[in-house]
């Protein structure tokens, strides 16, 4: 499945966030992207978003505003809301109330103009969703082929290029079972890069990996990082946090608890939410 395939849903119509945090904070960190002021709309912009699942308010008042090029770290306990958020920002989730815009792009309700935004934000989760049947770079060539209506031999030029940046060309015309996790999550990547989106979402992209497969994965996104991409990954690698994010944000019960710079979220957390999930994972 990509995330094109996903059917719309609906939304009200949406106008640019006015949250706060519109200022990057500069991380000093080496792999984190320097931070130029932001020109133009947030790539992000969050307004007032709230969502229910049933009777459970999963995200409560959401506003967030992510400058182009900025790495956004999203931390908090299970059940926080994380992966709903990053589901919301591309719709693969509808919301309540509220605004999102990608771009300054109010994100439509649904249709055409819908699968069109949607593809502006990339995602990869923490299972990698390849196509068995496909080979490696078929599964790269299909959405640009099939959303971007992109001819075939450009779009398998594109997706060679995109495999060798993730360091496996010479996988190219394996099959998804023949790679290890750590490959195919890489693939995964190359996958959301080829429709050339404006943001990439990761949802604990290395959480199903064996542990020397970790590395390889985080590798390639702190090069995106690098390059100015836009990113909101939630993840637990801490030394991945600290080391590329210019951001943290911390979540617990549907709401941004704290919003502030890496160094500062793990040296001196400010609420007992934060103080107490980071004594759980450092400890381990
Ligand atoms: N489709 C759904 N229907 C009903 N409830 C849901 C749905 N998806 C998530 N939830 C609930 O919403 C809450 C937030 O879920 P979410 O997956 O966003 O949390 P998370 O912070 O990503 O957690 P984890 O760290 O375990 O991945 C949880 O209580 C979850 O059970
Ligand atoms: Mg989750």
């Amino acid at each position: 499945m990509t995330d094109a395939d996903a059917a719309p849903d609906s939304a009200g119509d949406a106008t640019t966030g006015n949250a706060a945090a519109a200022e990057a904070p500069q991380s000093l960190s080496k792999d984190a992207p320097a931070q130029a002021p932001a020109a133009g709309p947030p790539m992000i912009a969050m307004s007032k978003v709230d969502k229910h699942f049933g009777e459970l308010h999963v995200l409560r008042d959401i506003n967030l505003e992510v400058p182009r090029g900025q790495v956004v770290i999203v931390l908090g306990p299970s059940g926080s809301g994380k992966s709903t958020l990053c589901r919301t920002i591309n719709r693969l989730e509808p919301i309540d109330s509220g605004d999102i815009a990608i771009d300054g792009v109010p994100l439509p309700a649904e249709g055409k103009a819908l699968a069109a935004l949607r593809a502006d934000v990339g995602m990869v989760f923490q299972s990698f969703n390849l196509f068995a049947h496909k080979t490696i770079v078929e599964n790269v060539m299909l959405a640009p082929i099939k959303v971007r209506k992109v001819k075939k031999d450009a779009a398998r030029a594109r997706a060679m290029e995109l495999l060798e940046r993730v360091g496996i060309a010479n996988q190219a015309d394996k099959y998804p079972a023949q790679l290890s996790g750590g490959q195919q999550q890489r693939v995964a990547i190359a996958r959301a890069l080829a429709m050339s989106p404006k943001v990439m979402l990761f949802d604990e992209p290395t959480s199903a990996l064996d542990p020397e497969m970790v590395n390889e994965v985080l590798d390639v996104m702190v090069s995106l990082a690098k390059e100015g991409m836009t990113m909101l990954v939630v993840t637990h690698e801490m030394g991945f946090a600290r080391r590329a994010g210019n951001r943290v944000l911390f979540m617990a019960d549907g709401s941004i608890v704290e919003d502030t710079e890496p160094e500062s979220f793990f040296t001196a957390p400010k609420s007992d939410r934060a103080k107490d999930f980071l004594g759980k994972i450092l400890s381990h």
